[in-house]
Order: C-alpha cells, then sequence, then structure tokens
C-alpha cells in the first residue's frame, strides 16, 4: 500500500542556491495557500541556539548536515505545509529520495550573472562560502545546479519580483492538484 500523503495535502519544498530567495518566496506561497512555513536553517539554529556559521565552526559542517537530514525527515513528512531547505541539503541523497517521495519540490532557479550580483549580502552568514574565489563559487553554483535537477518543477526567478513568483507559483500549485488528484 502507498503510505504517502494525497497530493493534495503534501507539504511543498522549495529548494536552489544560497541566497535565490527561498525563503522570502516560501513565505508568501504560504500565506497564499493558508499553510505554517518552516525554515529548516531557523530549526537548526534553534535546535542547537547557535547561529548556522557558529554551529559550523563549533561542530563542523557533518554535525549541521546530520541534524539538517534528522529535522528534513521530521518535518517533511507532516502534512500541508510550505518548507525552505537550505541549499545544501539536497547534496544528500537520503534528503533528495525522501523529499521527492513525499513532498512537492520546487527549485528555484537563477543565472550566475543574475546572482553574482547578490554575493555581496550573502556571504557574510554562508560559511561554506566563505574563503573561496569568486572561480571557486561559480563552479559549486555549476555543481550545485545536477543536484537540484531531481524536482517537480522549476522557477526561473529571472527579473520577478518576489510577490509575482510567488503568485505565479501558487497558481501552478492549484493547476497541478487539479491535475493529479
Ligand atoms: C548552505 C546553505 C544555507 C545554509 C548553510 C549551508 C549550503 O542555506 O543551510 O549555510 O551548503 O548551500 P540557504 O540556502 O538558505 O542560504
Amino acid at each position: 500500500m502507498d503510505a504517502r500523503l494525497p497530493y493534495r495535502m503534501r507539504s511543498i519544498v522549495f529548494i536552489g542556491f544560497m541566497g535565490v530567495g527561498k525563503t522570502t518566496i516560501g513565505e508568501l506561497v504560504a500565506k497564499k495557500l493558508l499553510r505554517d512555513f518552516v525554515d529548516i536553517d531557523k530549526e537548526i539554529e534553534k535546535d542547537f541556539h547557535l547561529s548556522i556559521p557558529e554551529i559550523f565552526q563549533t561542530f563542523g559542517e557533518p554535525a549541521f548536515r546530520d541534524k539538517e537530514r534528522e529535522l528534513i525527515f521530521s518535518v517533511c513528512k507532516r502534512p500541508l505545509q510550505v518548507i525552505s531547505l537550505g541549499g545544501g541539503a539536497f547534496l544528500q541523497s537520503a534528503v533528495r529520495q525522501f523529499c521527492l517521495a513525499h513532498c512537492i519540490v520546487f527549485y528555484l532557479d537563477m543565472t550566475w550573472d543574475s546572482w553574482k550580483e547578490r554575493i555581496n549580502v550573502i556571504v557574510d552568514n554562508r560559511p561554506v562560502l566563505q574563503g573561496r574565489t569568486m572561480e571557486d563559487i561559480e563552479k559549486v553554483f555549476h555543481e550545485r545546479k545536477a543536484i537540484y535537477s531531481l524536482h517537480n518543477s522549476k522557477f526561473d526567478i529571472g527579473d520577478w519580483d518576489a510577490e509575482g513568483m510567488a503568485e505565479y507559483i501558487v497558481d501552478t500549485i492549484k493547476l497541478s492538484w487539479d491535475l493529479y488528484d
């Protein structure tokens, strides 16, 4: 028997590179769908009582990834939420498989040229970007695209503002409920 939730009740998960707007758009989508919003990075910080840079510094990235996976497993099987994952969560194949089996996964994509304009506001609290050259970061950006290629729907941020993007995503979700239920 398929123990998964009916399609319409499944939580919606946003994935994509650091700083593309997963949290901003996720919060707007949650509001429009009258669902709770969960930011996995915030949950990790609450659990450790530390900021993400402090967690990386004190316990190291592997401890961060273990907690990230554990929280995703517990949060993502609950129904009717909108969830934003940290940009590295999909590096773990168990996370990819779990989210694709139990949720509806939306990939927010952006071109490198648009993303690199944001680097200055992003880098300070993103330990995985620190100490890297622009060339290194560009390489990671393109490598990560391969892991995000597993998703249910992809949206190119392009010139959209967050409100317009959220509106468009909500329309798409409602259409998919009609199609797949
Ligand atoms: C990370 C992305 C961050 C956060 C952590 C690691 C990554 O989340 O989880 O700093 O490896 O891509 P955002 O994508 O919300 O910045």
